[in-house]
Order: structure tokens, then C-alpha cells, then sequence
């Protein structure tokens, strides 16, 4: 019998999202019903409800989760009801080139439920990031559920399942930021403040907070900011300077765009020090384009220009290890939680989101 919840759907583009019933069918083989205890509210769900991610709708949303395992599929060995998960949106599929390679963080056959979740007149639904998680269950492959130390509460836990990670990951693992390095952030919403924290512990030394909304900056400096640029109003030229002004003149050697827009990853390109790094953490829209940039330029200042899907992590080794480190207190993951709202509260969330009130609003149930 499948499981009767109620869910976030995103059902047109543009349109604000409803509360819909979800079917959500038992675990098949490889599969696991998850009840989903915490899911956060991440820009990406607001992307997918305006069309910039694909045209899949009606999309069912929510993909920063944590839960217990309620059932698991034929097959599933190493996951029991009862366990506590973080969901990851990218399970590692072990044999193609990537994984094979001994990369499995850009593993390129990634696992999702066989199954839909459907509506109740079997529309099938498009999980967000193939988690959907704004529902009391949710059904995923079961490589998508990572155990970790049930002490860390679920709405804390579950921000690693997306944004947190993405932040925390593109400046340890994308930017390899190391001790000593100067690093700026630009865009210090979930994700940038996640970088900043990212550096931090990875040992940068300076690290400059970019953001056009002065709560976002202090926020930052709470995560480890060591300079503040507002950026509204200044040109792109204006924050390439400041990022030089706070690191002797020279640029960062790492430059992270958390909010991913042409000016934006502009910024960052002619920021960084010669033969420093852009990380591209931000997720663009399909539209966008990079115009008219001199290919001398890409030439002659050196370095590297990477992008970070999902911070490059690798869940089933991240997650367990940034759960031990905020639990011993070296990682502040609970200041991301900045409210706990009900499940029908995720567009008024993405109001606040959109007027930059929050840093994570997470769903409890
Ligand atoms: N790469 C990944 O795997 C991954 C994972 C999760 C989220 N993301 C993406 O990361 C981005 C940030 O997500 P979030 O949840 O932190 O969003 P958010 O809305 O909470 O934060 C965005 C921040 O950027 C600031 N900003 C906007 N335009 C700016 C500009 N031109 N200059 C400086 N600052 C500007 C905003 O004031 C805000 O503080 C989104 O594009 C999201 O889709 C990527
Ligand atoms: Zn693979
Ligand atoms: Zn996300």
C-alpha cells in the first residue's frame, strides 16, 4: 500500500506552490522509505519554481533533509529501519568512468528511486535534486540515504543534504582552500556562508564577505569573515578593487561565486591573484551568458576556474565527519537554522528568502 502524505508541489512556472496529497509507493528493490524529519528551504527549490532549472512540472520540492528509515527495498543491506540519515542528492554508482577513475564525487550515473511519487490521479511528480522532501515520507534510491550521529538534531543535520555541504565543500574540496590562504565569498546566503565557514576551518587567514545586504554581511562575519564589502551599488570594477584592497592589493587566491551570474563569476575572475582559483558554487539560469571576455585574459591571468557540484563532496565521507565536528563544537552549523516553519509555510519562506530575512528556514515535522 503506498503511503497517502502531504507534499509540496510546484505545479507551473512562476506559480506559488501548494500543498498537495502525495502517493508515495513502498520501497522496491534498492529503494528506501525515509520519514523525513527536517527539510530546509534552499534558493534551488525557488529555481525549480521558476523555471530555471528544467521544465519538468509539476516538480515536488524540498531536497535538505533528515530522517529516520522507515522500510527499505529487497536488496538493501547496509540501511535498516531505523536509522538516522542525512538524504544526499548525489549516490555514487561505483562503475562508471568517474567512480572507476577513483572519483566518485563526479560520478556520472548517480542513483534516484526507480519508482514516482505521483499525485492521487497519478501525475508523476519531478523530485527536486531526485530527493523531494517538503512531505512527512519520502522515497529515494537507498545509496541516497548517508547514516550519521543521531545526537545532531535533524534540522541542523539536514542542511548538509544540500546547500551547507555545496558552501562548506567548494571551499574544502573545490577550492582546496588551505591554511594561510585569502579566500573571498560572493553572495553570503546558506551557501557563501557555508564557504566562509569552510575557510575558516580549513585555515584561511583572511577571508572577505561579499554581499549587497548588510544583515547578510554581518551574518558572514559570524562564520568567520574577516573584511565586508556591500557591493550594492558599486560597480564590477569597485568589487574587484575591494577584494584587492583587503589582501595586500593582490586578490584572493580563491575566489568563490555563491550566487552564479555573469557579473557575478566576473567578479571573481578578475579578482582572484594571478594564478588563483574561481569557484563556481552559484547555479546559473539557462539564459545567462558570459559575453565579450578577451581570451587573452583567461591566458594571461593563470589559475584555475572551476565549477562545484555539491561541493564535490562525497557523502557517505562528509557527511559523518561535518556531523563530528559540529558536535564537538568546531562547526557552527545550528546558526544556519534561522527559523523552523511547518510544511505549509515554504512560500512565505521563499518571500523571505527572496527579501534576504533568512539564512535557512527548515520544515519540521
Ligand atoms: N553547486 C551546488 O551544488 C549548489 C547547491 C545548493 C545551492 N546552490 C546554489 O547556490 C546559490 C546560493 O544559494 P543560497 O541558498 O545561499 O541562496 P540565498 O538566496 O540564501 O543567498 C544568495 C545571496 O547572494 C546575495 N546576492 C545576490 N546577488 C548578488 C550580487 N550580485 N552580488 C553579491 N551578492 C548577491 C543575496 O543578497 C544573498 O545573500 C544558488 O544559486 C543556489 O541554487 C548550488
Ligand atoms: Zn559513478
Ligand atoms: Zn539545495
Amino acid at each position: 500500500m503506498p503511503y497517502e502524505v502531504q507534499g509540496v508541489v510546484s505545479r507551473a512556472k512562476g506559480e506559488p506552490v501548494s500543498l498537495e496529497t502525495v502517493l508515495v509507493p513502498d520501497p522496491g528493490p534498492g529503494e528506501a522509505v525515509v520519514n523525513v524529519q527536517a527539510c530546509g528551504v534552499c534558493h534551488t527549490d525557488l529555481h525549480y519554481r521558476e523555471g530555471g532549472i528544467n521544465d519538468d512540472f509539476p516538480f515536488l520540492l524540498g531536497h535538505e533533509a533528515a530522517g529516520v528509515v522507515e522500510a527499505v527495498g529487497e536488496g538493501v543491506t547496509d540501511l535498516e529501519p531505523g536509522d538516522y540519515v542525512i538524504l544526499n542528492w548525489r549516490a555514487v554508482c561505483g562503475t562508471c568512468r568517474a567512480c572507476k577513475r577513483g572519483k566518485p564525487w563526479y560520478c556520472f550515473s548517480t542513483f534516484n528511486a526507480a519508482q514516482p511519487m505521483t499525485l492521487t490521479d497519478g501525475t508523476k511528480l519531478s523530485p527536486a535534486l531526485g530527493i523531494g522532501a517538503f512531505l512527512e515520507k519520502t522515497l529515494v534510491h537507498s545509496g541516497q540515504c548517508t547514516k550519521v550521529n543521531r545526537e545532531a538534531e535533524p534540522a541542523v543535520a539536514g542542511l548538509l543534504g544540500c546547500g551547507v555541504m555545496a558552501g562548506l565543500g567548494a571551499a574544502i574540496n573545490t577550492g582546496a582552500v588551505t591554511r594561510g590562504d585569502s579566500v573571498a565569498v560572493i553572495g553570503c546566503g546558506g551557501v557563501g556562508d557555508a564557504a566562509i565557514a569552510g575557510a575558516k576551518l580549513a585555515g584561511a587567514t583572511t577571508i572577505v564577505a561579499i554581499d549587497m545586504d548588510d544583515r547578510k554581511l554581518t551574518w558572514a562575519k559570524d562564520f568567520g569573515a574577516t573584511h565586508t564589502v556591500n557591493s550594492k551599488g558599486l560597480s564590477e570594477e569597485q568589487v574587484v578593487e575591494a577584494m584587492q584592497d583587503a589582501t595586500s592589493g593582490f586578490g584572493p587566491d580563491v575566489v568563490i561565486d555563491a550566487v552564479g551570474r555573469p557579473e557575478t563569476w566576473r567578479q571573481a575572475f578578475y579578482g582572484r591573484d594571478l594564478a588563483g582559483t574561481v569557484v563556481l558554487v552559484g547555479v546559473p539560469t539557462p539564459e545567462m551568458r558570459l559575453n565579450d571576455l578577451p581570451l587573452i585574459d583567461f591566458f594571461s591571468r593563470g589559475g584555475s576556474l572551476k565549477s562545484s557540484w555539491y561541493g564535490d563532496c562525497l557523502p557517505s565521507r562528509d557527511f559523518p565527519m561535518l556531523v563530528d565536528l559540529y558536535l564537538q563544537g568546531r562547526l557552527p552549523l545550528d546558526k544556519f537554522v534561522t527559523e523552523r516553519i511547518g510544511v505549509d509555510g515554504v512560500e512565505q519562506a521563499f518571500e523571505r528568502m527572496h527579501h534576504g530575512d533568512v539564512l535557512r528556514s527548515v520544515v519540521t515535522f
